[in-house]
C-alpha cells in the first residue's frame, strides 16, 4: 500500500512511523509535517530523525505552523515533552527537508500515484485542507483518507468535547470532512480503548533492539502524562490509525456524515452531521488483538 503519514511527532507519531516504517505491506512515499504536538520546524527535525532511524530514504516536506482560520497554537509541550519526543532532547537529524511545502508535495504525489494513495493525517488537518484549496482533483487522486483525529461519542481530550488534532485546526477538519474524499476517522472512540501501559513497551524494548529502547525512553513522559489523568496507560491513537489503513477489516466502522463544530464552548468537537458526505467512523475495536498486531512488524525488524 502506497501510504504518505501527514505528522507532527510526537510520541504516538514516532510509534505510527517506525510501524509503518517496519510494516512489509506499507510503501512509505514520504511524510509532511504539521504543527500540533510541536511547531512545524521541530515536527519536521523529528520527522527527518526517524526517516534516518528507520533506514528510509523517503522525503520529508514541512508544512503549516498555523491553523487556517484560528491564530496559532502552543504545542503541546505538556504531553509530548519540550521537542516532542518525552525527555529524549538529544536526536539528531542530517538530513534535509524538501524545497516543495507539504501541500504541493502531497498534490504532486497523489497526481503521480492516481488512485493508489493512501493519506494518513496523524495531526491537525491543516496541510490536507491547504492541498484541497490548492488542487480541486485533489480528494478524488487519492485512495482514500485514514485520520487520526475526533471524537464522536465519547469525550474529548483536550476539552470535554474536543479530540486534540480535531481541537488545533477545526476549520481544516471540516473542510476535508465535506470534500468527498473516501474517508475513515479514527478517533478517541477506539484509539483511547488501546493502551499500552509500561510492561508494554517493556516487551517492545525486548523485542526490537533497534527501536525499542528508544519508543520506551520517550515513552515514560507519556505515560506519566496519562497516569497524572487517571489512565493506566497512553492510547495508541496514531499507530492504530496507520494499522486500520493497511488493515481496513481491523475496526467496526458506522457510515454517516461528520461535521467539526468551528467555535464556541464545543470548538473542535466532532458530531453527526446532515447534507454532506458520508463517512465512517471507527466505533468498535478489539483491544487485546490490535495490541498483538501492533507488534508484529516490531518483531521482524533486524537489530
Ligand atoms: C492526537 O493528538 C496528539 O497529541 C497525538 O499525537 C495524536 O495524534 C491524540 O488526540
Ligand atoms: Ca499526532
Amino acid at each position: 500500500m502506497k501510504m504518505i503519514i501527514d505528522t507532527d511527532p510526537g510520541i504516538d507519531d514516532a510509534m505510527a512511523i517506525l510501524y509503518a516504517a517496519a510494516h512489509p505491506g506499507i510503501e512509505l512515499l514520504g511524510l509532511t509535517t504539521v504543527f500540533g504536538n510541536v511547531t512545524a520546524r521541530q515536527a519536521t527535525r523529528n520527522a527527518l530523525h526517524l526517516v534516518e532511524r528507520a533506514g528510509l530514504d523517503i522525503p520529508v516536506a514541512q508544512g503549516e505552523n498555523k491553523p487556517l482560520v484560528n491564530g496559532p497554537i502552543e504545542p503541546s509541550h505538556h504531553v509530548h515533552g519540550p521537542d516532542g519526543f518525552g525527555e529524549v532532547t538529544s536526536i539528531d537529524a542530517r538530513g534535509t527537508k524538501e524545497e516543495e511545502g507539504a501541500a504541493a508535495f502531497l498534490v504532486r504525489i497523489a497526481r503521480q500515484h492516481r488512485g493508489e494513495l493512501v493519506l494518513c493525517p496523524v495531526g491537525p488537518m491543516t496541510n490536507i485542507a491547504k492541498a484541497m484549496l490548492l488542487d480541486p482533483e485533489f480528494a478524488e487522486n487519492l485512495a482514500g483518507i485514514v485520520f487520526m483525529g475526533g471524537a464522536l461519542d465519547v469525550p474529548g481530550n483536550v476539552t470535554p468535547h474536543a479530540e486534540a488534532n480535531a481541537y488545533h485546526d477545526p476549520h481544516a477538519l471540516d473542510l476535508v470532512l465535506k470534500s468527498g474524499a473516501a474517508i475513515r476517522m479514527i478517533g478517541l472512540d477506539v484509539t483511547n480503548r488501546v493502551l499500552l501501559d509500561a510492561a508494554d513497551f517493556d516487551t517492545l524494548a525486548q523485542i526490537n533492539p533497534a527501536h525499542g529502547p528508544f519508543l520506551q525512553e520517550m515513552s515514560r513522559f507519556y505515560l506519566a502524562f496519562y497516569a497524572a489523568r487517571g489512565q493506566a496507560g497512553c492510547g495508541l491513537h496514531d499507530p492504530l490509525t496507520v494499522m486500520a489503513a493497511v488493515m481496513p477489516d481491523l475496526l467496526g466502522f458506522i457510515r454517516t456524515p461528520v461535521e467539526a463544530v468551528l467555535e464556541g464552548a464545543e470548538g473542535g468537537a466532532t458530531r453527526r452531521a446532515t447534507h454532506r458526505p458520508t463517512i465512517e467512523v471507527a466505533t468498535a475495536c478489539e483491544p487485546e488483538l490490535i495490541k498483538e498486531l501492533f507488534f508484529a512488524p516490531f518483531r521482524c525488524v533486524p537489530a
